[in-house]
């Protein structure tokens, strides 16, 4: 079987391609950091049964934000001291689970601060060790920075009107409790290499103004990854590391890192294939079996990374303008532009790049289901990691 002959649309991912972001993130990470680190995929950014556990298999610890991922991730064999529980919506018994299996909680709500005073006082002979997130202002640390929110970030506690002050101050009176950590996730729209040095010196920062011994710092996520024309993990460690370098010991501070995005980029397409091509008053529209809803269903996003590939070589003509439009009946599913290019026929194929994050879990159920996700592993192998849904899968839990 070869995925040439697989009914499209479908999503791939080649594991040689995913086996070499693993490399270049660990090996970043251990030339600039040595051993201790921890590698902790963000699974809200595609959570596919498959690549959960092959990332498990892989050493990851896996970073949750609910309580269902913390429920998949179990049921994957991820042990629970192998967990990182973050987000601004936690679940009282999850959080209790975590954090008395020995994995890491970073905080990030008023209400978990009455939790932790709870549980230490329930269990007064454990020892129980925290995180907190924390929220600074990037736009006075980098002011070139293109942040994702004009108003900057809304998780964490903040730190410039003593919210974060406060977090410490009540966490320190409790006797079993040890704040260890700062998680320090971010999002930019730029992802630069700069923003995350300062965020590094923020964990120095704080760590000096409140006399802070931390086990771990945790970058979280948000890097660029499989992409020629941007910065990589050996750009992103080598400047963390720098930083974080003049303040903590490496034998003693574990760093952590989140990705999602990057991680999986380089090694999930998307492919298509044209079903129809009409003319409508000059314009040539493409039908394909694939739409944007697969590829960003926040319809967020203007470029498509693609490339395609021909059914036949033959002669075409170069048309002006051929609009690629997506499967469902939505005028705004169009995907992009082809100008003074060949002209494409039915069974052509437009496969997008780097498709992985964010695409394949938060595609919706509208009008047509989940497409299917193979694997092509290194020895050429195809695994079909889901099949596609239909309405056997649709019906269950509905009653009428
Ligand atoms: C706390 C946290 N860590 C990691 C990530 C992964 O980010 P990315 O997919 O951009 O690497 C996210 C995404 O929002 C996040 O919120």
């Amino acid at each position: 079987m070869t995925l040439t002959d697989m009914q499209t649309p479908f999503y791939r991912i080649k594991e040689a391609d995913l086996l070499y972001d693993i490399d270049l993130l660990q090996t970043a990470l251990s030339e600039n950091w040595g051993s201790n680190t921890i590698m902790s995929y963000s699974v809200k950014t595609n959570a596919l049964p498959w690549l959960l556990h092959y990332l498990k298999e892989k050493g990851f610890y896996a970073e949750v934000v609910s309580e269902m991922e913390y429920d998949l991730v179990r049921r994957l064999g991820f042990p629970g001291k192998h967990m990182i529980y973050n987000g601004p919506i936690k679940d009282k018994k999850t959080w209790e689970a975590v954090l008395l299996a020995g994995g890491l909680v970073n905080m990030d709500s008023t209400y978990e601060l009455d939790w932790i005073k709870e549980i230490s006082s329930l269990y007064p002979d454990r020892q129980f060790s925290v995180g907190l997130r924390v929220n600074c202002d990037i736009a006075v640390m980098c002011p070139q920075e293109e942040l994702a929110e004009e108003d900057g970030g809304r998780f964490g506690y903040c730190y410039e009107n003593g919210v974060l002050a406060d977090a410490i101050k009540r966490l320190d009176v409790l006797p079993n409790v040890t704040i260890a950590g700062l998680h320090l996730h971010s999002s930019t729209k730029s992802r630069s290499v700069e923003v995350y040095g300062a965020l590094a010196a923020m964990a120095c920062r704080l760590a000096k103004e409140f006399s802070l011994s931390l086990s771990y710092v945790d970058m979280g996520g948000g890097y660029f990854g499989g992409r020629d024309d941007r910065p990589g993990y050996p750009q992103y460690m080598k400047e963390i590391c720098r930083v974080l370098s003049s303040c903590f010991d490496r034998e003693k501070t574990t760093l952590i890192v989140e990705p999602g995005v990057s991680l999986i980029s380089r090694a999930t397409t998307f492919e298509t294939e044209i079903l129809d091509v009409k003319q409508i008053r000059g314009i040539t529209y493409l039908v394909t079996d694939g739409s944007r809803v697969n590829l960003n269903p926040q319809v967020t996003r203007h470029v498509y990374p693609h490339h395609i590939v021909y059914k036949q070589r033959i002669r075409r003509e170069a048309l002006p303008v051929q609009w690629v439009c997506g499967s469902t009946c939505m005028e705004y599913d169009r995907l992009f532009e082809l100008t003074d290019a060949p002209a494409l026929l039915p069974g052509d194929r437009i496969i997008y790049d780097t498709a992985g994050g964010y695409t394949i879990c938060l595609t919706p159920l509208f009008i047509h289901y989940f497409p299917a996700v193979y694997i092509e592993k290194t020895d050429g192998e195809i695994f079909t990691a889901r099949e596609p849904w239909g309405n056997d899968e649709y019906l269950q839990k509905y009653h009428w």
